[in-house]
């Protein structure tokens, strides 16, 4: 194992797309963001320079973060965001994981455009539990404002209301040819025929789960979240803001006299509104006689994939259905069979009074808020991790998260009078190592949407899904404990429920949050603690000495 060191100056960057220049918030220049590349046992240090008037902080997501909670960056959970002309130094190991994730700006909507891959290799001489893929290829999907998005997020957040929908959904960046003054701008994967490669899919849009197809190809399904899976054919993908999968392409063993688009565009149930157009790339075959193909006077017909209509939550839930661990002598799945704390968390949307002098879009000209169990979560003034490593709790949060929803009742009926939310900077508290059984339920109300849940400092295995009202009495009969999907965010079913799992090794502060940005903005976010083992690497060491203040 070597250690790996990063330099991210944080700069603000011209860019064009859509024939719109703007000016926006970039690592080394580069939007997407570099890749961060190391092999499972590695360090990875990276030195945060922000150069720009805004506040930053990068998420390093699904990176464990053992012993190393001080580096896991949400702003305001773990870590004092890194003022203008500060410097911060992110150092983490690679420990238990491989494949893909990816770093995101934690703070505000800065992670638009302040994003990238972490590309995970297996340890040195450790094979692929699947053949050696050709090639890799990152593709990250993304969304484009010509707008600048902390404008976005402004407008948003003072009418209570929606934001603006993006003006365009991106691969690597690039709109696509299905967008107007956005020809040059399309992603293009040249490939050779009869070869495989390994497709590593981040979802970084801000807010919408995507499907994704390449025409007229299969793709097969190897990895979700940095955690191998049993291999599944599939022609369309789902994937969530925070999701990470990677996929085996095949490529056709004659060099076919066309070109085939790939296509990302959104999964959405909710009111309001949406955004039904479409990213595309295009999928280029070079022949390696070299003869052909660049006669750009007869470009080969351009094959369209099939899509899902935007609603369709049939598709959603099946093939959500289909991902298992996978759970051999090598990779087993440490599944809880028993569990020590139980808990049922509400998730969805309601609405609180609009603040005087404002106009809001909410229902009956409330202002929109987004809660767990009723309470939508206030980020405090300062770090929670500092505060409680320090113990010097007082007024920063409390420990009082609820156990069952504030408002109970009929979560698929008629929704309550009352939608009104609290708000609070309440956690849950939890032994170490104790096994969490975590139901989240869709409220439905104000209409019934998907939800994907991210878990900091943790992987957590699904072992249960449906929808309706959960049952405890009769739905943990069906969970899967032999091999349930391990992964970090996981969708809560539109009009659903979704039952997860997992050992709380990991001593510290960690964020849980709807990565659906607008959600996470109106408070759909709570926060655990994880309290220390007797060990010594059961405990949080402490901070580094470049931790920024607040
Ligand atoms: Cu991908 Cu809390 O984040």
């Amino acid at each position: 194992a070597i250690t790996r060191h990063y330099t991210f100056n944080i700069r603000l960057q011209n860019v064009t797309r859509l024939c719109h220049t703007k000016s926006l918030v970039a690592v080394n220049g580069k939007f997407p963001g570099p890749p961060i590349v190391a092999r499972e046992g590695d360090r990875v240090v990276v030195k945060v320079v922000n150069h720009v008037q805004y506040n930053v902080s990068i998420h390093w997501h699904g990176i464990r973060q053992l012993q190393s909670q001080w580096s896991d960056g949400p702003a305001y959970i773990t870590q004092c965001p890194i003022q203008t002309g500060q410097r911060y130094v992110y150092n983490f190991t690679i420990i238990g994981q491989r494949g893909t994730l990816w770093w995101h700006a934690h703070i505000s909507w800065l992670r638009a455009t302040v994003h990238g891959p972490i590309i995970l290799l297996p340890k040195l001489n450790v094979p692929y539990p699947f053949a050696k893929p050709y090639k890799e290829v990152p593709i990250i999907f993304g969304e484009w404002w010509n707008n600048d998005t902390e404008a976005v997020i402004s407008q948003a957040l003072q009418t209570g209301g929606g934001p603006n929908v993006s003006d365009a959904y991106t691969i690597n960046g690039l709109p696509g040819p299905l967008y107007n003054c956005s020809q040059n701008e399309t992603f293009k994967l040249k490939v050779k025929p009869g070869k495989t490669y390994l497709l590593r899919l981040i979802n970084a849009a801000l807010n919408d789960e995507l499907f994704f197809s390449i025409a007229n190809h299969s793709l097969t399904v190897v990895e979700a979240d940095a955690l191998y899976v049993k291999p599944f054919k599939t022609n369309i993908l789902l994937i969530t803001p925070g999701q990470t999968t990677n996929v085996l392409l095949k490529t056709k063993r004659q060099h076919p006299n066309a070109r085939f688009l790939m296509e990302a565009r959104p999964y959405f149930t909710g009111q309001g509104t949406f955004d039904n157009t479409a990213t595309a790339g295009i999928l280029e075959y070079v022949s390696s006689s070299s003869s052909s193909s660049s006669n750009s006077s007869k470009l080969p017909v351009l094959v369209k994939p099939t899509l899902p209509a935007i609603n369709d939550t049939a598709y959603a839930a099946n093939f959500s259905s289909k991902f298992r661990s996978l759970a051999n002598a090598q990779f087993p799945a440490n599944v809880p069979k028993t569990v020590d704390k139980k808990i049922f968390f509400t998730v969805g949307l309601g609405s609180n009074p609009c603040p005087k002098n404002q106009t809001c879009q909410g229902p009956n000209g409330t202002k929109f808020a987004a809660s767990i169990n009723n309470i939508s979560f206030v980020l405090p003034k300062t770090a929670i991790l500092q505060s409680y490593f320090s113990r010097k709790s007082n007024g920063v949060y409390t420990t009082d998260f609820p156990s069952t929803p504030l408002i109970p009742f009929n979560y698929t009926g008629t929704p309550p009078n009352n939608t009104m939310v609290i708000n609070g900077t309440k956690l849950e508290v939890v032994p170490f190592n104790a096994s969490v059984e975590l139901v989240l339920q869709d409220t439905s109300i104000l209409g019934a949407e998907s939800h994907p849940l991210h878990l900091h400092g943790h992987n957590f295995f699904v072992v249960g899904q449906g929808f309706g009202n959960f049952d405890p009495n009769k739905d943990p009969a069906n969970y899967n404990l032999v091999d349930p999907v391990e992964r970090n965010t996981v969708a809560v079913p539109s009009g659903g429920w979704v039952a997860i799992r997992f050992f709380a090794d990991n001593p510290g502060v960690w964020f849980m949050h709807c990565h659906i940005e607008v959600h996470l903005s109106w408070g759909l976010k709570m926060a655990w603690i994880v309290l220390d083992g007797n060990l010594p690497n059961q405990k949080i060491p402490p901070p580094p000495l470049d931790l920024p203040k607040c």
